[in-house]
């Protein structure tokens, strides 16, 4: 039986989808504070020319594995070579780690969402709010279930129904407020010396760790080495131009990642007096510094802070909508249900195993598995260490197996190949020995011997 695929109905469709799973709460929360950490302007431009060089490069072979197989993840490594079967699995399994986790967090922004529209935005300020809240058994629960619930809904839509009409809505929006909210953020009294700060270069502050930061930062937020490119590669048309795709894909998630730290950024040094180290406050930035932020200006404060995490919750939920849909897509692929059985099952498995990262923060806090409590854990193991190793398989595989000729022949079918060469040379050379780099130091960053 062979039903034909599924796709999006148009270009800005499937670049709009990407680019939601692209942008997210990597480059809400984790850019500003990442870049602020590495000098400012000096991991801007570090960063950017990762991206167009090595995310680029990634994203074209990922994107093209799909389109050319028509296949998720496991089926398509599976046909493109017997051999590399396990690829396709040991790649699945990394969005399966990192949904149900991801939804944990989806959750508290639609609990912050909602804190703000009933009124309660003064509440948030308190320094225990949000411990308090989170370590509670139930109601992160709850708010757990509200955001895996509407990520199933619109995945259950399918691909033109649910997640392009989603992201065709979201995603125009999410720049509208974003700008909206920078606007703000650059206008507080004493913003402008964090502007200075974020935007002018100070190459003393440059270093290895700046590259190695920013190149752990830039797979997260291209949503790459986790599978779904090749789902959403395989759901393209074959007339649609790949290479300009990915390009517009980068310029969003590039863009909303600066536009995050002009949000972020000079709000933060302006409520801190200058301390740059209150940008380093890691999650609890978004959740407990932030507020403060927002009740600096009062009324018209809370009525950002209720902007900002509807846009947050936006781009939260196109890329838990990416996740879901890729490992239902797998199933889908390997056992032929249907979407409806597929959706139910993935939304229930989600739950079961977002459990214990939703009450190790509080009931369960005792359990500690590496040093850390479920969800870092669940974090450590997806990003730090199956990311860079799915990644690293990914470039052989394609250099010396499939061939950086086979994905250029694809790439062809919808253009030109501008960039064959920096793709060939980025795929056979210099990406596998960057993520060979990339797992190294996120280990001995696991070990404390070093700190990113
Ligand atoms: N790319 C997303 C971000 O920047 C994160 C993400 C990771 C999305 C994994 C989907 C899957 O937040």
């Amino acid at each position: 039986m062979h039903h034909t695929r599924n796709s999006f109905s148009s270009k800005i469709g499937f670049v709009l989808a990407a680019a939601g799973s692209a942008v997210g709460l990597g480059n809400i929360w984790r850019f500003p504070y990442l870049a602020a950490k590495y000098g400012g302007g000096i991991f801007l431009l570090v960063y950017l020319i990762l991206v167009v060089s090595f995310g680029f490069s990634l994203m074209v072979a990922e994107i093209a594995i799909g389109r050319k197989t028509g296949l998720s993840a496991v089926g398509a490594f599976r046909a493109l070579d017997k051999r590399f079967s396990f690829l396709g699995y040991l790649t699945s399994i990394v969005p399966m780690i990192i949904f149900p986790y991801y939804c944990v967090i989806g959750g508290w922004v639609a609990k912050y969402l909602a804190v703000y529209l009933t009124g309660q935005g003064a509440q948030a300020v308190e320094d225990t709010f949000f411990k308090g809240f989170i370590s509670q058994p139930v109601e992160p629960v709850l708010w757990l279930c509200v955001f895996v619930g509407v990520t199933a809904v619109i995945v259950f839509f399918g691909v033109q129904k649910g997640i392009e009409k989603a992201s065709r809505v979201m995603m125009p929006v999410l720049v509208v407020l974003s700008v909206l909210v920078s606007l703000y953020s650059v206008t507080r009294p004493g913003a402008l010396e964090g502007i200075k700060y974020y935007l002018i270069p100070d190459f003393s502050r440059f270093s290895p760790l700046t590259v190695l930061a920013a190149m752990g930062q830039m797979f997260y937020s291209m949503s790459l080495a986790m599978g779904i490119m090749v789902t959403y590669g395989s759901y393209m048309k074959k007339d649609s131009d790949l290479e300009k795709a990915v390009s517009q894909i980068e310029l969003f998630d590039t863009g909303m990642a600066f536009i995050a730290g002009l949000m972020i950024i000079p709000a933060v040094f302006a409520h801190s007096d200058g301390d740059a180290t209150a940008l380093n406050a890691g999650a609890s930035l978004m959740f407990v510094t932030l507020p403060k932020v927002f009740a600096d200006a009062g009324a018209l404060g809370y009525a950002f802070g209720a902007v900002f995490f509807l846009l947050v919750l936006f781009a939260a939920l196109t890329s838990s909508v990416s996740l879901m849909e890729t490992v239902v897509s797998i199933l889908q692929d390997k056992f032929h249900w249907n979407r409806k059985r597929t959706c139910l099952l993935v939304l229930i498995a989600c739950l079961i195993i977002a459990l214990p990262s939703s009450l190790g923060w509080g009931v369960w806090s005792g359990v500690v598995l590496l040093g850390r409590n479920f969800q870092d854990f669940f974090d450590f193991i997806s990003n730090s260490v199956l990311m860079p190793i799915v990644a690293f398989i990914t470039c052989l595989f394609v250099g010396y197996v499939m061939g950086t000729k086979t994905v250029a022949e694809e790439v062809r079918i919808s253009s030109k190949f501008r960039r064959e060469r920096l793709f060939t040379v980025m795929i056979k050379f210099v990406a596998p020995v960057c993520i060979v780099l990339i797992l190294v130091s996120s280990l001995l960053d696991a070990l404390h011997i070093i700190t990113i």
